[in-house]
Parts: structure tokens; C-alpha cells; sequence
């Protein structure tokens, strides 16, 4: 590495000292988990929203960003993400918000690739839904460290070691509780803090936990427990809490780091209790920012020279400006207006412009911006997905990955003098990762390109923003495969498999080849037949 201007220096001190106090996560759950709630209150604690859970807060988180779109108000659903700040604890808290709905996944996946770390949040009756098990398998492949929370503790559930076990079995993470619920097994009681060995009464307020309640803490060692609890409840805590001493598994910072163990908190969004023990906790322990890799050396936040990665491309969120925003999750160095870098897909040097950012509708400009933070900035359609962007010499950041589609379609134009018009839209739509973009002609498919998505509702979007954006009116002819893997290995073998009635081949905008399957059975059957073949669900771009 070249030799460093002094100011550099300053700089990099400056850009790792402000990285140490931020903190960067997502979380991950299944529709109707409490992710919403959950939010209000973090941000509630924060001091960002004074009065959580008032309608306008709701409105706004339920669909921060989002009523760009006239589908979104339509439907009531949030397609974009944004992030939300908050401070805690002395630490600046990026909150990276994304799409309630689960059909735009896709974008929760890189905005996966954006964050330090996840919270998992549960539904305490309902365990690891199929959302969750998803998105946690993303968080996982990155190895990020992995919060787990478990809500609605005020009504009761699936017991708590029951639930662990499932946890652990069905995503082989493992467990270690700090806090642990405590019931009389009619009612919530309260959360025992493993760590601080104290116990968080459970109060009901009468206000659905719109302010912070005054929590009621005591030593489990405090005589009047068995009072407070009830002598039933108390002891089964203390069984409870000595098997997990026992049996459980212990905390391990490094397993944590490594996302192959996960501590757990009991608690309840909507009535506001068991959260502060949980961004107590989760402060105290999260991850600041770190070296991220870039061609196998590891860029630390204080490099000296900035750089970030685009994680996903927002066209036309101003429906005053027809504008496009590149989502920035900085990496290193220090955001700067006018400064200058690159990009290194391109090779072009431009500078920076302001950066933003977004809280619901309303756009902030930022000052200046850290590692860890993330910022919108205008883009003239010269930024994809996964680019690098930065000051320093041979600084590239793996690629973001794209992951196997589970719906299919051929888009048709009714009009073929709109052909040239519809593949510009299809291009652009899908750099910016509104849906995957594939080409047919191998077999199976018949002719014209194939649009692939995660979730069914990016099809409806794709064709409302060929139609407003690219005035192209595509129909879309569903095709019946529900399943995909890349695929690699020798040409005859690839070409022996393909066809069928069940089986069909096509070709991303890179060139690689994509089977696609009538189901998930008989993906397994094909796999099991073609031992040369090596089959990927995910793929860097
Ligand atoms: P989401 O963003 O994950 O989809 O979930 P959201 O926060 O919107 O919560 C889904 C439902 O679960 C809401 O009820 C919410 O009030 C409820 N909920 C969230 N946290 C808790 C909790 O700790 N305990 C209980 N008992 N319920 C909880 P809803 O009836 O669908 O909506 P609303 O009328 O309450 O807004």
C-alpha cells in the first residue's frame, strides 16, 4: 500500500473512532411477528419517536418510504426500505428497515448484505415461520451475529424450552437464553435476567406500552420473590434456570461473532417489556462495524480513504422528480460532498453528491457520514447493484448475491414496435434488482425474455412500472416452475438434463445457466440423475 498523506491519517483515526459508536442491524422475522411494534419501541427508547405507537409513528413506519408508489397505497404495503436512526447508550443505531411485505424478500436479502448484525424476531406461539427460516439462512451465509427475540410473552405460548429446541433444530443455531420469561402458567409474570441475575416484574400499563414503563426490578435472592411471583411460579424459575445453567448453552462471544449462536430475549413489543433488558444488552454486545473483505484483504473502517458498496437502487421515489437513489452502506473513510472517487466496475471517477437520508417520506440531508452509515444519493443510472465505490487503489467488494427466484414468467408486448422500449425497462428494472432477468431459447421455455421473482407482488410492480416508466404495456404469461438452481458442469451433460415437461433452461444477464423446476421433488430427482452437475441457489452477480 502506497505511502499515506498525513491528513489521511487524521482522517482514518477520525472514520474508526466514529465507527466504534455505530451500530448497524436488521431484523428478520415473519410477517406479523411484531417487527413494526418492535421498531416503535426501539426508536421509542431512542428518543426518536416520543410517543410510540401514536398513529402518525405507526403510519410512518408501516410504510416508511414508501408511498411513492402508487401500487404501495394502494395495497397498503411497504416495497422500499430505509433506514432509521436512533441514539443509545452513547452509540449511534442504524436501524436498516425493510419491506413488511414478504413477496420483496429479495430486497430484505441485500439489505442483509448492509447490516452487522440481525435480530430475529419470533412469534412466541408461532416459533420459526417460513419467512424467518429464509431470511435467517441469508444472515447466516454472510455469518453475522444473530439476536434472537422472542414476542408476545404477555399471552402465552409455546414454553420456552420447547421453543429453543425447535430454534436449534430447525435452523442448527444454537441458544443461550439471558433473559427468560417467568409464568405462573396463566399469565406472564415477568422476565428473569440471566446475566444480571435480577428479575423484571411485569406490570401491565394501562397505555399499550405507548411510553417507557417503570420497570419493577429485584435480585431473584430478594426474599419477597415468592411473594411477588407466587411460590409455584418462583420455583419452577428456579428449576428452570438451574437447567439452563446446567444443560444450556453458556454465552460464547466468539460462536456469537461467528452467527453460530444466537442469545435469546423474552419480551413483549406491544406492552413495551422485556425491550430494555434486550438493547441493554444487544449495546453492550453488537458489533461495530468491521473489516469487510475486498479481494481477500480485509478494508478496516479507518483505511484512510472511503468506501462503500450499493446495496440497492430505488428508481423514482420522488414522483415530483423522476429521480433514481443509490443506497450506500459505507464501509470505510468518511462521506464527503464533492469528494472525489470511483467506481470500480466502471473505472469512472465522479464525486460524491449530498448524501441523504430517508425517514418515511421525508428526505434529510446528511452532513457527513461514517462507516456503518448508510445514505441515499442521486444516481443518473450509472450505479448497480453490488458496485464498489471508493478512494482507495484495488478496493472491490464481493459481489452482492442474487438468489434462486421461486416464480417464473415470459413477458409478452402487445405491440412489437415496443420491443426495443420494453427490453431498456427490463434492463434497467432489473439492475435494480426489481425482479431477476433471464433469457430462454435453450429449451422449455419458448421464446422472449423470462422474469424471475421471490415474491409474486414484483411481478405486479414490474408490469405497473413498464407501463408508467417505459409506457410499455408487457403482459405476463406465468410459467409452471417453482424452483431454480445455476448450474455448472459439462456442456452434454447440462443439455442432456434440460427439457422436459418439468425441467427448463435459460440464461441470466451474465450468460450463466439457470435450470428451472417444476418443484422442488423434482429438483431433488434431477440433482440425484445428474451427479456431474453442480447446482447453486445463490450466485455472486
Ligand atoms: P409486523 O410488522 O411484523 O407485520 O407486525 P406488527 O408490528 O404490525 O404486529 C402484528 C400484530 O401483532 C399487531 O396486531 C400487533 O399489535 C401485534 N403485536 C405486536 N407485538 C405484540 C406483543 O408483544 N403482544 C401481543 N399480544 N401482540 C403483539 P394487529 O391486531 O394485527 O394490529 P394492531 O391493530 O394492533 O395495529
Amino acid at each position: 500500500m502506497g505511502v499515506r498523506a498525513p491528513g489521511m491519517r487524521v482522517r482514518g483515526n477520525e472514520a474508526a473512532r466514529e465507527a466504534r459508536k455505530r451500530r448497524t442491524f436488521a431484523i428478520i422475522s415473519h410477517p406479523d411477528a411484531g417487527k413494526t411494534t418492535l421498531t416503535e419501541k426501539l426508536l421509542l427508547y431512542g428518543g426518536a419517536v416520543h410517543l410510540a405507537g401514536s398513529v402518525k409513528a405507526r403510519r410512518a413506519l408501516r410504510h416508511a418510504t414508501s408511498d411513492w408508489m402508487e401500487m404501495e397505497r394502494a395495497r397498503g404495503i411497504s416495497v422500499t426500505s430505509s433506514v432509521l436512526r436512533f441514539e443509545y447508550g452513547g452509540l449511534h443505531i442504524n436501524l436498516l428497515d425493510t419491506p413488511g411485505h414478504q413477496d420483496f424478500s429479495e430486497d430484505t436479502y441485500r439489505t442483509l448484505m448492509a447490516a452487522d448484525s440481525a435480530v430475529m424476531l419470533l412469534d412466541n406461539r408461532r416459533g420459526i415461520e417460513q419467512q424467518t427460516r429464509k431470511l435467517f439462512r441469508v444472515s447466516h451465509l454472510r455469518r453475522i451475529p444473530i439476536f434472537t427475540f422472542v414476542n408476545k410473552c404477555d399471552r402465552l405460548g409455546v414454553g420456552p424450552l420447547e421453543l429453543l429446541d425447535g430454534i436449534e433444530a430447525d435452523l442448527g443455531i444454537r441458544c443461550s437464553p439471558v433473559t427468560w420469561p417467568v409464568t405462573d402458567g396463566s399469565g406472564f409474570l415477568g422476565v428473569y435476567d440471566r446475566d444480571e441475575e435480577s428479575l423484571h416484574l411485569y406490570e401491565k400499563g394501562t397505555d399499550h406500552g405507548q411510553t417507557r414503563p417503570a420497570e419493577h426490578v429485584t435480585a431473584l435472592g430478594d426474599g419477597r420473590v415468592g411473594a411477588l411471583l407466587g411460590e409455584r411460579a418462583r420455583a419452577v424459575l428456579e428449576e428452570e434456570i438451574e437447567l439452563l445453567d446446567e444443560a444450556g448453552s453458556a454465552f460464547d462471544r466468539r460462536a456469537f461473532l461467528a452467527g453460530e449462536l444466537s442469545p435469546v430475549f423474552f419480551g413483549s413489543a406491544l406492552t413495551n417489556f422485556g425491550v430494555r433488558p434486550f438493547l441493554d444488552w444487544f449495546v453492550a454486545h453488537a458489533p461495530a462495524p468491521g473489516a469487510r473483505e475486498a479481494g481477500g484483504r480485509p478494508v478496516e473502517p479507518g483505511s484512510g480513504g472511503l468506501s462503500a458498496f450499493v446495496f440497492k437502487i430505488q428508481a423514482n421515489m420522488d414522483p415530483r422528480h423522476r429521480d433514481r437513489i443509490a443506497f450506500l452502506r459505507i464501509c470505510s473513510g468518511h462521506y464527503r460532498a464533492g469528494a472525489s472517487v470511483r467506481n470500480t466496475r466502471t473505472g469512472r471517477a465522479f464525486r460524491l453528491g449530498p448524501p441523504q437520508q430517508f425517514f418515511a417520506r421525508e428526505r434529510e440531508a446528511v452532513e457527513t457520514a461514517w462507516p456503518g452509515d448508510v445514505v441515499g444519493v442521486l444516481d443518473r443510472g450509472s450505479l448497480r447493484i453490488g458496485d464498489t465505490i471508493t478512494s482507495i487503489p484495488d478496493v472491490e467488494f464481493a459481489a452482492i448475491p442474487s438468489f434462486a427466484p421461486e416464480h417464473f414468467a415470459r413477458v409478452r408486448v402487445a405491440d412489437p414496435l415496443r420491443r426495443k422500449h420494453l427490453d431498456r425497462g427490463l434492463d434497467h428494472l432489473s439492475e435494480e434488482g426489481a425482479v431477476q432477468l433471464f433469457f430462454s431459447g435453450e429449451g422449455g421455455t419458448g421464446p422472449g425474455p423470462v422474469v424471475g421473482a421471490v415474491g409474486l407482488l414484483q411481478f405486479d410492480v414490474l408490469v405497473q412500472r413498464l407501463a408508467s416508466e417505459y409506457r410499455v404495456e408487457a403482459t405476463l404469461e406465468t410459467l409452471p416452475f417453482r424452483d431454480a438452481r445455476w448450474v455448472s458442469g459439462p456442456e452434454a451433460e447440462i443439455h442432456r438434463v434440460a427439457g422436459g415437461d418439468d425441467c427448463a433452461l435459460v440464461r441470466d444477464r451474465r450468460g450463466r445457466r439457470l435450470f428451472l423446476f417444476r418443484n422442488g421433488w423434482v429438483r431433488e430427482r434431477t440433482a440425484e440423475r445428474a451427479k456431474q452437475l453442480n447446482f447453486r441457489r445463490v450466485q455472486g452477480k
